[in-house]
């Protein structure tokens, strides 16, 4: 089987990070977004991987290649040389997904993690007989998504509307399909949105159909969400494989620390949080809810709470750290120092507070 991941975008809600790599490459619990997608499709039998990318394809693709061997996957490129939406790249990858035996193929917009359903859509899909499949997922606040009118009982898509003004329900799309070759011939070469211009139409011919995911789920395309959704994803991991999680008596709830990562005495770390490889925490650190990348150290007595630390960063002692703040790639923060939702970007020195949620250039 084939899938196609939408990657295209900047990725500008999750800059500062997004400017030193592309956002589907940017680590969630230690592991490259794209690639939570890529060994779940794999685990299904998906041969061969389409990344549907409009900039920056030689980054994604050196860093996916020691991952294609590994894996046993092929990863290629479609590189578009305008935005093409989230259709129009389908249709400029068409000789790639169509290789004449009819099978259904898998579309994946990037930036959602989850419980990725794709056995179950296998199969869903054969059931229905419809054209595409999609996933649906119930959130609070459905107005930031597509949202999905749908018969309960055979999962059959009355309308899909996305980004509604007023409210239609609380089924939300959570960018995962399977379609049908044939939709490929519903789509122009041109810059089209598969959720404004397709999924509505093959709704009214009442062929799209929709399965309601049981797992968790979250678009971490943005720092909150990304927050959010590692608790999530960590929650999951505690029913799946709980030895992966950290455990002894400076650990508090889930964590995840990489082997390479040191932790210096009278720590306390957790809940809901993720140390990257080569990371150096040292004595009497407080880490909670956040995330630190590859390569930082924390000094001293640091405190750290509800924030993503950038590669190669480091925060000093005593400093404090909070309230969605964001590091950049490189950032220095100096002794003693408060962040309170400073976004930070690379290679930047912070020698005074930060007393209110601020961009710091
Ligand atoms: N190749 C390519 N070209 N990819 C693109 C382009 C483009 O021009 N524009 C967007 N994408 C990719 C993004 O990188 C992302 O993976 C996916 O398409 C969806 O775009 P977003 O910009 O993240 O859309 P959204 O989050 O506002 O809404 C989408 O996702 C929601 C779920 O998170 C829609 O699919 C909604 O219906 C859905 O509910
Ligand atoms: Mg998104």
């Amino acid at each position: 089987m084939k899938a196609l991941i939408l990657v295209g975008g900047f990725g500008t809600r999750l800059r500062p990070l997004t400017l030193s790599i592309p956002k589907p490459l940017v680590e969630f619990a230690n592991k490259p977004m794209i690639l939570h997608q890529i060994e779940a499709l794999k685990a299904v039998g998906v041969t061969e991987v389409v990344l549907a990318i409009n900039y920056q394809p030689e980054v994604m693709l050196n860093f996916l290649k020691e991952f294609e061997a590994k894996l046993g996957i092929t990863i290629s490129c479609s590189q578009e040389t305008e935005p093409l939406g989230t259709a129009g790249p389908l249709a400029l990858a068409r000789d790639k997904l169509i290789d004449g035996s009819g099978e259904p193929f898998f579309v994946l917009n990037s930036d959602v993690i989850s419980e990725y359903p794709f056995k179950e859509m296998i199969e869903f899909h054969k059931a229905h007989g419809g054209e595409v499949s999609i996933v649906v997922t119930k959130v609070d606040e459905p107005s930031k998504y597509g949202v999905v009118v749908m018969e309960e009982t055979t999962g059959k898509v009355d309308k899909f509307v996305e980004k509604p003004k007023l409210f239609v329900g609380n089924k939300i799309n959570a960018g995962i399909y399977l379609l049908n070759p044939s939709v490929l011939d519903r789509i122009a070469l041109r810059p089209t949105s598969i959720e404004k211009e397709i999924f509505p139409k093959i709704a009214a011919e009442k062929k799209l159909y929709a399965i309601v995911l049981s797992g968790f789920w979250m678009d971490i395309g943005q720092p909150k969400d990304y927050i959010a959704g590692l608790r999530l994803y960590l929650d999951s991991l505690r029913k799946k494989s709980s030895t992966k999680l950290a455990t002894g008596h400076h650990i508090v709830g889930n964590v995840l620390v990489h082997e390479s990562a040191k932790i210096g005495e009278g720590c306390l770390i957790g809940p809901d949080v993720v140390v990257g490889p080569g990371c150096v925490v040292e004595a009497g650190v407080r880490l909670s809810r956040c995330t630190v990348m590859r390569g930082v150290r924390i000094k001293k007595h640091a405190c750290i709470s509800s924030s993503i630390i950038g590669w190669h960063s480091t925060v000093g002692q005593w400093a404090r750290v909070e309230n969605m703040t964001i590091l950049g790639e490189d950032v220095h923060v100096c002794d003693e120092i408060y962040s309170n939702g400073g976004v930070i970007l690379p290679h930047k020195e912070i020698k005074s507070s930060i007393l209110k949620p601020e961009i710091v250039m």
